[in-house]
C-alpha cells in the first residue's frame, strides 16, 4: 500500500519538476535545507502557532462571509442567523472570534520571546520591523472585524476610536468624517470596514508574513543561546556546508511543531466549546445587544488586546497628548533593535538588570491592560496608570543605558545543547 502511495507521490513530484523546475529549490531552501538551530525551546513554537491561527481566521472568515450581511440594517441579525440557523454556524463564528484573541495571545508571546533572546538584533532588524508592521495591520484588522457584528460595543468602540483622529489639529474633524463616511459610525462605515477586513488587510497580512519569514530565512534563525550558528563550525550529517549546530527544519521541527499545534488546538477547542465569550474578555457582553446610537453603554472599552494602550490614552488628561502617547507606545517598539546596546543577544548571558527590566515591562503592560479594561473611574487607579505609563516609556528611553551597563557573561562558541 505504502509503495503505491510513495510511487504515486514521486510520480506527481517528477511530473511537476519537469514542468516547473524552479519550485523544488524553493521548497528545499525553506524546508528540508533550512538548517534551524538544534536548541529551539518552547518559546520558539509561537511563530508557527501564529501561522496556524492566521489560517484558521482566513478559513472560518470565508465561511462567515457567505452568510454575513454587511449593512447596518442586517448585520446584527445575520450574525444571529449564523449562530442559530446556519449548520455549524455557531462553531465557525466562535472559532473566528476566539481565534482573534488567540492570535494576540500567541503574537504577544512571540514578541516577548524576541525581546528575551535579542532576536531583533543585527542581522535580524528587518525581521523585527516586518513583525511590527504585521502587528500594526493585525490591530487594524481586529478592530474592523469587531465593528462588523454591529453590536453596541462595535458601534461605540468604533465611535470612540475613530473620533480620536479628531484630536489632530486642523485636519482632525475632516479626517474622522472621511474615515467614517458619515458623522457617526453608519452603513458606509460598516461597508468599508467589511471590504478592508475581508480582503485588503488579509492580503497585506499574508504578504507581510511571507516577507517576515523570507527575511528570517535569509539570515537564519536566532536561538535561546543567541549564538550565530552560521559563524560556528560547518558540516553535519546532511551537508558538508551546513552549520554543524543546525538541523533540517523538515522533518525535525515540522514534527515537533505538529505536537505543540495539537496541544494548542485542544486548548483552543476547550475555549471554543465551553467559554467562547471568556467571561466577556473575548466577546464583550454589550456586544450581544444590537447597536443603538441613542443608548450609550455604561463602560465603553476595547477588547483586552488593546487595553494597555487604551489605559495610556485614558490616564492622560489632555486628549491630543493621550493620543500621541498611545501611538508612541506602539511606535517605540520599532526602535528596539537600535536602542539595545548590549554585545550579547540572549538574556541567558546578560545580567540581572536585563531580566529585571524585561519583568518590569511585562508587569507594566499587563497591569495597564487591566486598568484599561476597567471603568476608569477610580482616581487611585488613574495615578497608578500614569506611573505605569511612565515606566513603560522609561524601559525604552533608558534602554541604551541599561543594556550598555548590564554585566554580561561569556557567550559559548556553540549552542549549549550540541551533542
Ligand atoms: C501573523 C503574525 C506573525 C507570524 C505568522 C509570524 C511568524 C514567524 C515565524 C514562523 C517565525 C520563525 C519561527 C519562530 O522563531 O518562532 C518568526 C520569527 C520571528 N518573528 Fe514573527 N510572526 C508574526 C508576528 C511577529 C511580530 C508581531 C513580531 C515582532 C514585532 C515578530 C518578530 C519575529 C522575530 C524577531 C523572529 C525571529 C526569531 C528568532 O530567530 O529568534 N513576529 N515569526
Amino acid at each position: 500500500m505504502a509503495n503505491i502511495f510513495t510511487r504515486t507521490a514521486d510520480g506527481v513530484m517528477n511530473w511537476v519538476n519537469e514542468r516547473a523546475p524552479a519550485m523544488m529549490p524553493v521548497y528545499r531552501k525553506h524546508m528540508t535545507e533550512y538548517y534551524a538551530p538544534k536548541n529551539f525551546n518552547f518559546w520558539y513554537i509561537f511563530g508557527v502557532l501564529s501561522i496556524v491561527v492566521l489560517v484558521n481566521q482566513i478559513l472560518t472568515g470565508i465561511f462567515l462571509t457567505m452568510h454575513f450581511k454587511p449593512s447596518a440594517a442586517d448585520a446584527f441579525a445575520s450574525v444571529e442567523y449564523i449562530m442559530r440557523d446556519v449548520e455549524w454556524g455557531w462553531l465557525i463564528r466562535y472559532m473566528h472570534s476566539t481565534g482573534a484573541s488567540l492570535f494576540f495571545i500567541v503574537v504577544y508571546i512571540h514578541m516577548f520571546r524576541g525581546l528575551m533572546y535579542g532576536s531583533y538584533k543585527k542581522p535580524r532588524e528587518l525581521v523585527w520591523i516586518l513583525g511590527m508592521l504585521i502587528y500594526l495591520v493585525l490591530m487594524a484588522e481586529a478592530f474592523m472585524g469587531y465593528v462588523l457584528p454591529w453590536g453596541q460595543m462595535s458601534f461605540w468602540g468604533a465611535k470612540v476610536i475613530i473620533s480620536l483622529f479628531g484630536a489632530i489639529p486642523v485636519i482632525g474633524n475632516g479626517l474622522t468624517e472621511w474615515i467614517m463616511g458619515d458623522y457617526l459610525p453608519s452603513d458606509a462605515t460598516l461597508n468599508r470596514f467589511f471590504a478592508l477586513h475581508v480582503i485588503a488587510l488579509p492580503l497585506v497580512l499574508l504578504l507581510l508574513v511571507v516577507l517576515h519569514i523570507g527575511a528570517l530565512h535569509e539570515v537564519g534563525s536566532n536561538n535561546p543561546d543567541g549564538v550565530e550558528i552560521k559563524k560556528g563550525p560547518k558540516g553535519n550529517r546532511w551537508s558538508p556546508t551546513a552549520p554543524t549546530d543546525g538541523i533540517p527544519f523538515h522533518p525535525y521541527y515540522t514534527v515537533k511543531d505538529t505536537f505543540y499545534v495539537g496541544g494548542f488546538l485542544i486548548l483552543a477547542a476547550f475555549i471554543i466549546f465551553f467559554a467562547p465569550a471568556f467571561g466577556g474578555w473575548f466577546l464583550e457582553h454589550d456586544n450581544f445587544t444590537e447597536a443603538n446610537r441613542l443608548v450609550t453603554p455604561e463602560h465603553i472599552k476595547p477588547v483586552w488586546y488593546y487595553t494597555p494602550y487604551y489605559a495610556m490614552l485614558r490616564v492622560i488628561p489632555h486628549k491630543l497628548s493621550g493620543v500621541i502617547v498611545m501611538f508612541a507606545a506602539i511606535a517605540v517598539l520599532f526602535l528596539v533593535p537600535w536602542l539595545d546596546r548590549s554585545k550579547v543577544k540572549s538574556h541567558r548571558y546578560r545580567g540581572w538588570l536585563t531580566k529585571a527590566m524585561l519583568g518590569l515591562l511585562a508587569v507594566c503592560f499587563v497591569w495597564l491592560g487591566k486598568i484599561g479594561a476597567g471603568p476608569g473611574t477610580d482616581p487611585v487607579e488613574t495615578q497608578i496608570g500614569r506611573v505605569l505609563t511612565f515606566l513603560y516609556f522609561a524601559f525604552f528611553i533608558t534602554m541604551p543605558l541599561w543594556t550598555a551597563i548590564d554585566k554580561t557573561k561569556p557567550v559559548p562558541e556553540r549552542v549549549t545543547t550540541h551533542d
